[in-house]
């Protein structure tokens, strides 16, 4: 099989990463006799908005609701236009319109990233963080009444569907059975928020009894927190609604050191739309044009991109690739303590496949 990826890099350093993770992904591919085909666009970015005066083009469905997956870059360029109107009118698109219900971002300590976690190592920080992507704390529903006045009365409800709960339980589930120590760790505040939380754990505790081979415990959210910082080594798959999901997805990067090398996944696990795979970080306009920004978040989502196509190999190949190019001070970008540009990272990258 083929598979169809629409490429889109978007603004500022989207731009400078994507063609390092083109490069690695073509050596993967290569290496494991996989077929990549890459469809170009330029839309979702400062300069097409300038040309057409909207982020995308009115067909934009069209163009790439039919491929296999999207490798995107990052958008978003303050200075020219408000990031309201770049975010709302690509990336966030393409989240609901393919029902990318999961998020999904690996927490893995790699060689050469300081941790900013005393004493820990390589290989002992290793999970992954799976977010409700669509509903839950995230609902439009709610409002707010005597505006301006002591009566003022602002409310806002959470909305949580047995087919929205049990289908990011069922993708967590099944994460974990595919792992080693399946092994997975629910997120829940069912002690204070007394109605849809219970509804959570319920839902867990169903999916639980369909999959007797994994481990799996919950924690409160506050807890939850301390524990990433404290007891990173006790997870493997964690699942949290769009709420506490959006937390502990951003907590458990950071608890693996810098932005420039944490990848993430919006994903349509049935494959009816595609799913958006890209780096963590933003366009940085801060250094964009220089050439030193660091190519792996864009190259690990590629990864992703890979393992998410079931051609697990030639994801993992990659991953290790960055492992062993991670380590050699020489071959890291400068926010890594290196010396090398993006585009020499990248090819250290292509040439450590294997
Ligand atoms: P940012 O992630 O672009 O940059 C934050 C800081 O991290 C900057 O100092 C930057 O230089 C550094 N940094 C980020 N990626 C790096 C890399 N690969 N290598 C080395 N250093 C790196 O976040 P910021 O500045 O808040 O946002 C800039 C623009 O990007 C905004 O328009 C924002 O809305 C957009 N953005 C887009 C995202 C997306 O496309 N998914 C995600 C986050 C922000
Ligand atoms: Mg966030």
């Amino acid at each position: 099989k083929q598979y169809r990826i629409a490429v889109i890099p978007g603004d500022g350093i989207g731009k400078e990463v994507m063609p390092e993770g083109l490069r690695v992904l073509e050596a993967a591919a290569k290496k494991h006799g996989v077929s990549l085909h890459f469809d170009h666009f330029d839309f979702s970015s400062w300069d097409y908005y300038e040309k057409h005066g909207q982020m995308m083009p009115d067909d934009w469905k069209d163009k790439i609701g039919k491929h296999d997956a999207i490798y995107f870059g990052a958008v978003g360029w303050p200075a020219k236009i408000p990031d309201h109107v770049s975010l709302w009118g690509s990336l966030i698109k393409f989240r609901r319109e393919f029902d990318q219900y999961v998020n999904l971002r690996p927490v893995r300590l790699m060689p050469g990233v300081p941790s900013p976690l005393a004493g820990r190592k390589p290989g002992d920080i290793d999970f992954w963080v799976v977010r409700e992507n669509t509903e839950g704390e995230y609902s439009s529903v709610g409002g707010r009444m005597f505006p301006d006045t002591d009566r003022e009365f602002v409310t806002q409800q959470t909305v949580m569907t047995r087919t929205g709960v049990d289908r990011i339980l069922k993708f967590a589930f099944e994460l974990a059975q595919s792992r080693p120590k399946k092994h997975l760790t629910s997120a829940t505040k069912s002690n204070g928020i007394s109605i849809t939380m219970p509804y959570w754990d319920e839902r867990v505790e169903a999916m639980a009894k369909k999959f007797p081979g994994v481990k799996w415990d919950k924690y409160h959210i506050d807890i939850l927190t301390a524990n990433f910082v404290l007891h990173p080594d006790w997870f493997d798959v964690v699942v949290g609604s769009n709420l506490f999901g959006d937390i502990l997805s951003d907590l458990g990067p950071a608890c693996t050191g810098t932005i420039g090398i944490a990848p993430s996944g919006n994903i349509n696990p049935e494959g009816d739309f595609p799913s958006v795979f890209e780096p963590v970080h933003g366009s940085a306009p801060d250094i964009a044009g220089q050439g030193i920004a660091n190519p792996i978040g864009a190259i690990w989502s590629g990864a992703m991109m890979l393992e998410h196509f079931g051609e697990k190999e030639a994801g993992q190949s990659i991953v290790e690739a960055i492992e062993r190019t991670l380590a050699e001070r020489t071959l890291r970008t400068k926010d890594l303590g290196g010396n090398a540009d993006t585009t020499a990272c990248g090819k250290a990258v292509a040439d450590m496949v294997d």
